[in-house]
């Protein structure tokens, strides 16, 4: 196994071990796509979310909207979900295993597309060819001859060839019914996104808020796609979580807000800890860009298993507020009191996912290294170095022994900072064990009280990260744990 892979293995059995992600309907084998976030997981997870919000909307020119999941279906019809939102798909004809095809083509290896290359023209792909160039052709016959590609092709599952069916465009929205009668004019959709919430509430916001342009709506929630194929963990779900915020711009200035949302949702991810070598930005080339955007720029990070999108912004120009003004009928245009100007903004869009954020701040903090045992050797512990304001739990404390009145300060502190913090109490097993319960869920600060406890009222705090111990008073605990989570 690589060592990636393994890197990967250890955070998802941490993950369920520790209680931040379950498989859903495990007892039933698993829903394929679908995770449960567990005691830990659900305070990382709002933490995530908590921030995001925090930066969003508690600022002057944004306002925060939660919109309902079950929409209008003209809403899908007019943002051309119905008519795009699509995945070229293929069957296994053999084993019935399902590939998105442009997954299918990307996994393949090297010397798998040099074997598809040889079968199909033998003469110029006979003797030895560079690897750059076999991608070169194969992602090219990808791009205009797939059929061709697919009868030389084994199937990854069952390894025989020419079993694909032909290329057939799959719609990623999950339909349901409202109302008790299952016939077309009852469907509606699961939102596959957050943003169209917010784009046909643009003139309800804007009018009840009294905002002027530039201003901004968020929103944070569930969307839904029914994926072809899911993957790595919580990268590809089903379900899953997204923060999104659209700001609503005057044409023209478009481009400068762009750079502007660039910049500022980058530093957001590396203030809360994710290392600047472990992210960078992915243009989208002009004809891979989605239906409605001008521009769109993904901020990637790199997983164990590569680099994999977190968020994306897009220019989506007028787009969306224009489809929906010719959809529904009704204006869609701002009118500004200054200039005595009607038109239609433009709309810079910052689309994060929250389960792909908390899966990229796990994986970001998961470190393995040296530490000291309490008898004087090293050992290897397993810490997740998560940024405090993400921690799940933000202070551990330890009566270093369950006598001598110990615990009963220690139960104390626990009394006393539990109202303010999440906090967690733990007297079983020696110290150091503790210690590193802690370091695996992330813990920032544990706090002991120890003999000289008794004498002088001070307690020590070990840092997670840097496993140092200072001596805080008791009486100061409160003020000097909010000063580190703070900042
Ligand atoms: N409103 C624009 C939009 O939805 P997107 O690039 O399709 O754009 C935005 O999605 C973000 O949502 C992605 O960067 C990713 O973090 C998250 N996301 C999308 N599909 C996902 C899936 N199947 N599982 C988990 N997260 C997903």
């Amino acid at each position: 196994m690589g060592y990636s892979n393994q890197v990967m293995d250890k955070i998802v059995s941490l993950a369920k071990r520790r209680g931040f992600v379950f498989q859903s309907s495990e007892i039933y084998g698993g829903l394929n796509g679908c995770w449960d976030y567990g005691p830990l997981g659900v305070e990382l997870l709002r933490n995530v979310k908590d921030e995001w919000w925090r930066v969003m909307t508690y600022r002057e020119d944004i306002e925060g909207i939660d919109a309902s999941i079950l929409m209008h279906p003209r809403v899908w019809e007019a943002s051309g979900h119905v008519e795009n939102f699509t995945d070229p798909m293929v069957d296994c004809r053999q084993c019935k295993a399902r590939y998105r095809l442009d997954v299918l083509f990307e996994e393949t290896s090297i010397k798998k597309q040099k074997d598809a290359l040889r079968e199909l023209d033998p003469q110029r792909f006979q003797g030895q060819q560079k690897d750059e160039v076999i991608i070169a052709e194969f992602t090219k016959l990808a791009e205009t001859a797939p059929s061709s590609l697919l009868k030389v092709l084994s199937c990854p599952n069952c390894g025989n060839k020419g079993t694909f069916t032909e290329a057939r465009q799959f719609n990623l929205m999950f339909k349901t019914f409202v109302g008790p009668v299952e016939d077309s004019g009852a469907v509606v959709y699961l939102r596959p996104e957050t943003a169209q919430g917010i784009y046909v509430n643009f003139l309800n916001v804007q009018s009840a808020s009294r905002q002027k342009i530039p201003f901004g709506i968020a929103q944070l929630g569930k969307a839904f796609r029914n994926e072809i194929n899911t993957k790595n963990f919580l990268f590809r779900t089903r379900e899953f979580e997204q923060m999104e915020m659209q700001y609503f711009v005057k044409p023209g200035t478009d481009e400068k807000w762009f750079e502007y949302w660039r910049e500022q949702r980058m530093q957001w991810f590396i203030d809360l800890g994710l290392p600047k070598e472990k992210l960078r930005w992915n243009q989208h080339p002009p004809d891979k860009l989605a239906h409605y955007a001008k521009t769109a720029y993904d901020i990637e990070f790199e997983f164990p298993f590569g680099w994999g999108e977190i968020e994306g912004v897009h220019n989506r120009t007028d787009y969306d507020l224009s489809r929906h003004e010719q959809y529904s009928g009704k204006s869609m245009k701002y009118f500004d009191d200054e200039t005595k100007e009607r038109f239609t903004p433009y709309i810079i869009e910052t689309s994060a996912g929250a389960s792909r954020s908390y899966m990229a701040f796990l994986v970001g903090s998961y470190a393995e290294e040296e530490a000291p045992t309490a008898e004087g050797a090293t050992d290897v512990r397993a810490v997740l170095k998560l940024h405090p304001r993400l921690a799940p739990t933000k202070a551990a404390i330890f009566p270093l022994v369950n006598r001598d009145g110990m615990p009963e300060i220690a139960k104390n502190i626990e009394r006393d900072l539990r109202p303010h913090l999440r906090v967690f109490y733990d007297d079983s097993g020696a110290v150091g064990r503790r210690y590193r319960r802690q370091d695996e869920a992330g813990t920032p600060f544990c706090i002991t009280v120890d003999s000289q406890t008794l004498e002088d009222q001070s307690v020590t705090v070990r840092d997670r990260d840097s496993m140092l111990q200072e001596r805080v008073a008791v009486s100061q605990l409160k003020p000097y744990l909010r000063d580190k989570l703070l900042r």
